[in-house]
């Protein structure tokens, strides 16, 4: 059921590998909403091809990108805009990649030089199309900007290692660029804390079943899932929450503020 509310708005969907993919969803649904983009992701994820099928379902342009080189963040805002004829009003940040969780490297054995990666391509990237988009005067006033994260910057979870101090990182950054870019332009920049979702960033992490089968045992509503996810971001993007910024976004079906619910009770019940 689409009602148009991103009709007439242009932006740029970071992050779409496969149709699992969060901002996969996300592409499909801003669509039907009205909104034009031009997809992205980093030269390497191109090669599977898969978002090719995504952009033709689309009409969109896809252009190559990788998000912790500012060149190529220059050449995607300055060549979307371009493409869309415009200014743009929405970003979706949609990435994360851990070296240490793809090499099964433990919290007390880090490399570091993977670490810092971790937090180059999960965090640090998002400041750099912050930074990009202002410096080439590239959003609308009232535009907005979204990055994915997950509670783990919150709480600990085991296997989840580097990943939770991205994370952390990552809402730190919607914190501080939301303040300065919404006084300098009134663009809008928020995170989604979003519940675990069966993606290949999300699969990848060591357990994930049984942490999927626990928050959703956790959450009133259950997981949410990519396509929930999705219309959240919609929203985000949309005119209907033009006050909201520099906030994490609870989108979890209630799991942050459970402390134990009756499923798991009967559950864990001898
Ligand atoms: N799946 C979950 O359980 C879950 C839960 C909460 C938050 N998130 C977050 O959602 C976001 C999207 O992940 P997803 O679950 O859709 O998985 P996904 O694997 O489909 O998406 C991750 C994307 O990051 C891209 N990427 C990696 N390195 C990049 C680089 N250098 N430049 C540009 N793009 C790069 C990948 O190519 C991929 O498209 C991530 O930030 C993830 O941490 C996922």
């Amino acid at each position: 059921m689409a009602n148009g509310i991103l009709k007439g708005k242009r932006g740029i969907i970071f992050g779409a590998l496969d149709e699992n993919s969060i901002a996969w969803k996300t592409a499909l649904k801003v669509k039907d909403e009205g909104g034009l983009f031009t997809l992205t992701n980093a030269p390497i994820a191109m090669r599977m091809g898969k978002i090719n099928e995504l952009a033709k379902a689309c009409h969109a342009e896809v252009i190559p990108a990788d998000a912790t080189a500012e060149q190529d963040l220059n050449n995607l805002f300055s060549k979307s805009m371009e493409v869309l004829g415009g200014k743009l009003d929405f970003v979706l940040h949609s990435i994360g990649m851990s070296p240490n969780i793809r090499k099964g490297k433990e919290y007390g054995d880090m490399n570091y030089e993977w670490f810092q990666k971790t937090l180059d391509i999960s965090a640090l990237s998002f400041h750099k199309v912050l930074q990009t988009s202002e410096k080439l005067d590239a959003l609308n006033e009232w535009a907005s900007v979204v990055a994915l994260s997950y509670i783990a910057a919150q709480r600990a979870y085991p296997d989840y290692t580097d990943m939770a101090q991205a994370k952390a990182m990552l809402e730190s950054i919607a914190r501080s660029y939301g303040q300065r870019y919404g006084t300098k332009k009134k663009v809008r920049v928020n995170t989604i804390s979003q519940s675990p979702t069966k993606t290949t960033a999300g699969a990848g992490i060591s357990g994930f079943d049984v942490f999927f089968d626990f928050a959703d045992m956790m959450s009133p509503l259950g997981n949410a899932t990519a396509e929930d996810c999705a219309s959240y971001i919609t929203v985000m993007f949309s005119d209907y929450t033009r006050m909201v910024t520099m906030q994490n976004l609870m989108h979890d079906g209630g799991f942050s503020s459970s402390g134990i619910t009756d499923s798991l009770i009967e559950k864990l019940t001898k």
